[in-house]
């Protein structure tokens, strides 16, 4: 009796080991290539042309003229929990469906989180960068004074799996737990009203997938509410933040320091955030544990090797009403 037929997957970069083994068991032809190069968007639509399945990472515009290039495409995974950068509306067209990795990230990512609520709280880029530059000439009592945790509110913005575990450290460190979200829950500590939660926040922690009701959510005007002495953290998209006027706000000391990791047009750092003392910047590694990108990876394969099998994965990102598409899943 023949075997399941053979399919071509498109693996866009170059993955932990064993992420991909799923497919390999299952027999799939796997192609890469044979660097960590990004594809440029040509060759991205080049060498989606025979693929039945592309894996996918955030930097990949898996867009219309992507889509339209591959007959045969029926699914796209992507090695991440946010999916902005695949164009649902061409995939649903096409009768590609989407996959993300939701779920295997939560704690590395709140980690993460958590790692810049700290150290922007107590400055702690800005005292290590001044040690190595030699700036630092000895202790003295009015030092790179930061703001407590202990004690602070911590306002959550994106109340999905990884707000929550963000807000479960919060707990352990005694601090007072608000958050928003677009769909309530019954749990204590939800603030309807975003802008009021901006002024009675110590800390703002954004959790929340890039679409188009949050791209530049925290603008001049919402900067504007936080407290003089407030933390800003972003680990979910850089767009939802206006950076030009976060620049702003840390020059003119409007609210305390900002930890990014995330950026409006990555690889590109706004020069303006690059000049901030006050800013403490990561390049994209919320996920960036071994053991939870060799997750998403099998992660995604399995799903690729679940639609290619005829079997529905349980990581579909929901996709009707397409135009609801971002609202409808509050993931990250
Ligand atoms: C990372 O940013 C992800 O969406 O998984």
């Amino acid at each position: 009796m023949p075997g399941p037929a053979r399919r071509r997957v498109l693996v866009t970069r170059r993955l932990p080991p064993g992420g991909l083994d799923p497919l390999a068991d299952a027999g799939h032809e796997v192609v890469q290539r044979p660097d960590d190069e990004p594809f440029t968007h040509g060759q991205l639509v080049e060498a989606a042309a025979d693929a039945d399945a592309i894996i996918s990472v955030l930097t990949d515009p898996i867009d219309r003229a992507v889509i339209a290039a591959a007959p045969k495409l029926r699914v796209v995974a992507n090695v991440a929990v946010g999916y902005d950068n695949i164009d649902l509306r061409a995939a649903l067209t096409a009768g590609v469906v989407v996959c993300n990795t939701p779920g295997v990230l939560d704690e590395t990512t709140a980690d993460l989180a958590f790692a810049l609520i700290l150290a922007t709280s107590r400055l702690l880029g800005q005292a290590e960068r001044d040690l190595r530059a030699g700036r630092w000439t000895g202790w003295g009592v009015d030092q790179y004074l930061g703001q407590d945790v202990y004690g602070a509110t911590l306002g959550v913005v994106g109340y999905g799996r990884i707000g929550r575990a963000v807000a479960r450290r919060a707990q352990g460190f005694g601090m007072r737990v608000l958050y928003h979200t677009r769909r309530p829950r019954d749990e204590h500590g939800h603030v309807d009203d975003l802008d009021v939660l901006l002024r009675q926040s110590d800390v703002v922690s954004l959790h929340l997938p890039l679409d188009d009701g949050t791209r530049g959510l925290v603008d001049g005007r919402r900067l504007a509410l936080m407290k003089p002495t407030a933390v800003l953290v972003n680990t979910s998209r850089g767009p939802i933040v206006d950076e030009e006027a976060l620049a702003v706000a840390l020059e003119e000391g409007r609210i305390f320091a900002a930890g990014l990791d995330v950026f409006e047009h990555e690889p590109e750092i706004n020069p303006r955030l690059l000049a901030s003392p006050r800013a403490l910047l990561t390049p994209h590694i919320g996920s960036a544990s071994t053991a939870t990108r060799t997750r998403m990876a099998r992660m995604a394969a399995e799903s690729v090797q679940a639609v290619l099998a005829g079997r529905t994965p349980p990581n579909l990102v929901p996709m009707g009403p397409v135009a609801g598409v971002g609202l409808a899943d509050p993931a990250p």
